[in-house]
C-alpha cells in the first residue's frame, strides 16, 4: 500500500469514527472545524489518486451527480405499516388479543417512539452500504442512495468492532429518516434570509429531501436516522428479542433512539406513552405517537400477519396537534402598553383535546408572510401551553367567486387603534440597552396604539396589572369585571378604584351579569353578590398601605418590571424625586439604561399619568418613604458589585442593601466595568462571566467579613 493509500484509509476511518461518536453514541469526540480538515484533506488525495476514491468514502457524502430519475426497488422483504390505537381501550384490547392468543401474561414490549418522518430501507453487502430505498407502497419503493449517503446519521461501512472478521453477507436495515427541530428551523431561517422556499413542517422537509433529484441539495438539508427494524438478513445471527437486535444494530454503527424502552402490561405501556407525551415538546425531534412490539420473535411469529400490518405490533398515536379549520374572522387586540395583536376567530377545532377558536397572527409581517384571508381553509397547530398559531393557508381551498378570484381581498392591518381610533406607530422592542448607550432592538417591529390610558383596550389591561397580585394585590376583582368597570364607566383610571362605593359595584355586577349569557339566570336573580362586594371593597382598602416599589411597578410603565421598580425605590427612597428625575439622574441607577430612563422620564412628563399619582395619593394609598438608600461616599464608593448565587447569612436583597449603604452601586450583569462579584452558593453564568473578565470574586465569607469591618453609616 502506498502512503497515500494508508493515509486516505487512516483518514476514513477517522472521519466515520467521528460521525459514529457523534451520531450513534451521542459523544461528539472532535470539533467540527477537525471533521472538515480531516474530510478536505481526504477530498485532496482522492482527487490526486482518483483509483483511492471508493463508494463508501465519506466523501462520497456531499452529493455527486444529478440523477436522471429514481430506479425501482422491489423489497424482497415488504416494507409493512402499522396498525394504530387511539384510545386506552385500544391498547387494552391489543395487549389482551395476545395474551389470549398466545396464553401467556404480561409479554414483554420493546417501547419506542413513533418518529414523524420517512420509512427507509438500507441493505449492507459484506459490510458496505449498496442500496438505500423509500418505503413506496411497501412492496416497491425508489432507490434513493446517493441522497441517503448524504446523511451522516447512517454508516457507509458497519463497524468492524462489532462484525469480527466477517460481516454478515446482507444486512438489511431499517428505520426513520426525519429532520431534527433546530436543523429545520435554522434551514428555514437560512430560507427566509435568502428568498429561499420555507419548509412546512420537519416530515416534509425529509420525505421532499430525499425525493431531490440533485443529491447536493439533499446534502445541504439536515436529515438523521434512527433504526427500528430489520429486513432481509444473511449470515447475521439473529438475536431472541427485538430489543437485543436494536442493541446489535447499535453496535454495528447505526443511531438507535435513546427513548427505546422494553416495558410490560397495559399499565406499563400506558406509562411509557404518558411519559413521552409529556416530554413530547422538549424532544429535539417531531413524534406522533409510540410504538409497541412484542419483543421476543418466536412469539412475534406466532401472532403473524393480517393484511399489511403486523398483529404483534400497533402504533398508539397522540392527538394530533395540527388540524384544519376555517378563518371566520380576524381581529386585533390591544394589549396594556397598546400592541397590536392580530388573531383569527376560528370555526371550533379540536386539537390534541382542547377546542380552539382563536389563533395568534403574531403580528402584520407574519399575516403578510401567510396571506391569511377571511374564509381561509388553513392549519392551526397547539404545542403544549403555547397559544394556538396559524400555520399555513390551504389556497387550493380559498373561497372564489365565479370568475375564480378570490372573495376576499388580502387582509389590510389597521392604521387606526381598533378600540379607541387613535393613530399607531411602529415600535421596535428593545432587547438591551446599555450605559453606553447602545441599543438593540428586536427584529421586526410592534404595531403600538398612541392612545394610551384614553384608549379603552389598554385601560382594561392597566387594571388588570394594576390589580395583580405583585402589585396592588387586589383579590377578587377578575377580568370580566375590570372589563364591566371599563365598559359602564365607572373607572377611568386606576385611581378610581378607590373611590367607588359597594353599593356601585353591586350596581356593576348586575349589569355584568345581564349581558354575559353565560351567567345563570338564579345567579342573576340571586344575592349572593353582597359578599363578594364586601369583599373586594375590603380588598381595594387593604391595597392602600402597600409599597414605593409596588406603586412603581402597578402604574405600568413600558419596560418597568419588578426589578427596575425595587431599584428605583432604594435608589431614590420616595416617589417625588423619581417623578422629577432628568433622564441623566435615572440612568445613574443601576441597571436602568437610557431606553429605560427615557420612558420613565417620558411618563411622568405626561400630565394625566401624575394626576394619576395625585389622585392616589388624594385616595389614601400611602407607601412608606425613606432617604435614598446610595451614597457617593463610603468606602465602596464608585464600585460597581454584582451579587451572584445564594447567600446563606443574609438574603441577595438584603446583602445589595447593605454595599449600597457603603456607597456601592449594585448591578445585574457583569461587564469589564464590575468592580468585584459576590458568588454565593450555585453562581453559574455570572460567575463564569466574571472569571471570563479577570474581574475580582469574593466569596460569602470575605463579603461577611468586608461588612464586619464597615458598619453601616
Ligand atoms: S416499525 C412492521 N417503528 O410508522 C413494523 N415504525 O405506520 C414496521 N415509524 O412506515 C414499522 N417510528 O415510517 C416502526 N419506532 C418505529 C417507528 C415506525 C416511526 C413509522 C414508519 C412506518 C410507519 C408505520
Amino acid at each position: 500500500m502506498t502512503a497515500a493509500a494508508a493515509r486516505a484509509a487512516e483518514l476514513r476511518r477517522l472521519l466515520e469514527d467521528a460521525n459514529h461518536r457523534y451520531h450513534v453514541l451521542d459523544d461528539p469526540a472532535i470539533p467540527d472545524a477537525e471533521y472538515d480538515a480531516l474530510l478536505r484533506e481526504l477530498q485532496g488525495l482522492e482527487q490526486a489518486n482518483p483509483e483511492l476514491r471508493t463508494p463508501d468514502s465519506p466523501t462520497q457524502r456531499v452529493g455527486a451527480g444529478i440523477l436522471p430519475g429514481f430506479e425501482q426497488v422491489v423489497h424482497e422483504q415488504p416494507m409493512l405499516s402499522l396498525n394504530n390505537a387511539f384510545s386506552d381501550e385500544e391498547v387494552r384490547e391489543f395487549v389482551q388479543r395476545i395474551e389470549r392468543q398466545l396464553g401467556v401474561a404480561d409479554p414483554a414490549f420493546s417501547v419506542e417512539p413513533k418518529l414523524d418522518g420517512l420509512a427507509i430501507s438500507l441493505r449492507y453487502e459484506d459490510g458496505v452500504f449498496v442500496r438505500g430505498a423509500t418505503r413506496g407502497d411497501g412492496a416497491t419503493g425508489e432507490d434513493v442512495t446517493q441522497n441517503l449517503r448524504t446523511i451522516h446519521a447512517i454508516p457507509l461501512t458497519l463497524r468492524r468492532e462489532a462484525t469480527g472478521s466477517a460481516a454478515p453477507a446482507v444486512l438489511e436495515v431499517r428505520g426513520e429518516v426525519y429532520m431534527p427541530r433546530a436543523g429545520f428551523e435554522a434551514y428555514n431561517a437560512r430560507m427566509r434570509d435568502t428568498g429561499g422556499k420555507v419548509l412546512a413542517n420537519p416530515r416534509n422537509g425529509a420525505a421532499g429531501s430525499l425525493r431531490q433529484l440533485d443529491p447536493r441539495l439533499a446534502a445541504a438539508r439536515p436529515l438523521s436516522f434512527y433504526a427500528y427494524g430489520l429486513g432481509v438478513t444473511a449470515g447475521f445471527e439473529l438475536p431472541d428479542t427485538h430489543s437485543a437486535m436494536l442493541q446489535a444494530l447499535k453496535a454495528l454503527g447505526f443511531p438507535v433512539s435513546p427513548e427505546v424502552a422494553v416495558a410490560s402490561g397495559v399499565s406499563g405501556l400506558l406509562a411509557y406513552f404518558a411519559r413521552l407525551g409529556q416530554r413530547r415538546d422538549g424532544l429535539p425531534y417531531d413524534i406522533d405517537g409510540v410504538v409497541y412490539k412484542l419483543d421476543r420473535y418466536d412469539q412475534q411469529a406466532a401472532m403473524g400477519y393480517v393484511s399489511r400490518a403486523p398483529r404483534w405490533a400497533i402504533a398508539h398515536k397522540f392527538p394530533a396537534q395540527e388540524q384544519l379549520t376555517t378563518v371566520e374572522a380576524i381581529e386585533v387586540q390591544v394589549g396594556r402598553t397598546g400592541a397590536l395583536t392580530p388573531v383569527a376567530r376560528l370555526a371550533p377545532v379540536q386539537v390534541a383535546g382542547v377546542t380552539v377558536t382563536n389563533a395568534t397572527l403574531h403580528n402584520a409581517d407574519q399575516i403578510a408572510r401567510l396571506d391569511v384571508r377571511v374564509g381561509d381553509t388553513v392549519i392551526v397547530r397547539r404545542a403544549g401551553d403555547v397559544i394556538p398559531e396559524v400555520v399555513r393557508v390551504i389556497e387550493d381551498q380559498r373561497p372564489r367567486d365565479a370568475a375564480g378570484q378570490p372573495l376576499h381581498a388580502p387582509y389590510v392591518f389597521p392604521e387606526t387603534c381598533p378600540a379607541c381610533g387613535s393613530h399607531t406607530e411602529a415600535v421596535r422592542k428593545v432587547l438591551r440597552s446599555t450605559k453606553a448607550g447602545g441599543i438593540e432592538y428586536a427584529e421586526g417591529a410592534a404595531i403600538v396604539c398612541s392612545g394610551g390610558l384614553f384608549c379603552p383596550a389598554q385601560r382594561k389591561q392597566a387594571l388588570v396589572h394594576f390589580a395583580s397580585r405583585r402589585a396592588m394585590d387586589i383579590e377578587g376583582l377578575g377580568e370580566r369585571f375590570i372589563e364591566a368597570l371599563v365598559d359602564f364607566d365607572y373607572v377611568r383610571t386606576v385611581a378610581d378604584l378607590y373611590t367607588l362605593t359597594l353599593d356601585a359595584f353591586l350596581e356593576m355586577k348586575r349589569l355584568a351579569d345581564e349581558r354575559d349569557d353565560t351567567v345563570p339566570e338564579t345567579v342573576k336573580a340571586g344575592k349572593v353578590a353582597s359578599k363578594w362586594a364586601e369583599n373586594l371593597v375590603g380588598a381595594i382598602a387593604d391595597s392602600r398601605q402597600t409599597t414605593l416599589e409596588r406603586v412603581l411597578f402597578a402604574l405600568g410603565i413600558r419596560d418597568v418590571g419588578e426589578s427596575t421598580a425595587r431599584t428605583l425605590a432604594r435608589h431614590f427612597g420616595a416617589l417625588d424625586p423619581i417623578m422629577d428625575a432628568s433622564e441623566a439622574a435615572l440612568v445613574e441607577v443601576p441597571d436602568v439604561g437610557p431606553v429605560v430612563a427615557a420612558r420613565i422620564a417620558g411618563f411622568f412628563a405626561e400630565a394625566h399619568n401624575r394626576e394619576v399619582v395625585q389622585a392616589l395619593r388624594d385616595a389614601g394609598v400611602t407607601w412608606p418613604e425613606g432617604p435614598p438608600q446610595r451614597s457617593a461616599e463610603g468606602p465602596l464608593a464608585g464600585k460597581t458589585v454584582v451579587l451572584t448565587g445564594g447567600l446563606s447569612a443574609m438574603s441577595r436583597d438584603e446583602a445589595g442593601d447593605r454595599l449600597q449603604a457603603l456607597g456601592a452601586k449594585v448591578s445585574g450583569s457583569v461587564s469589564k466595568k464590575t468592580s468585584f462579584v459576590v458568588a454565593g452558593e450555585a453562581a453559574g453564568s455570572k460567575l463564569a462571566k466574571a472569571e471570563e473578565l479577570g474581574v475580582e470574586v469574593w466569596d460569602e465569607a470575605r463579603l461577611l467579613a468586608f461588612l464586619n469591618d464597615h458598619p453601616a453609616p
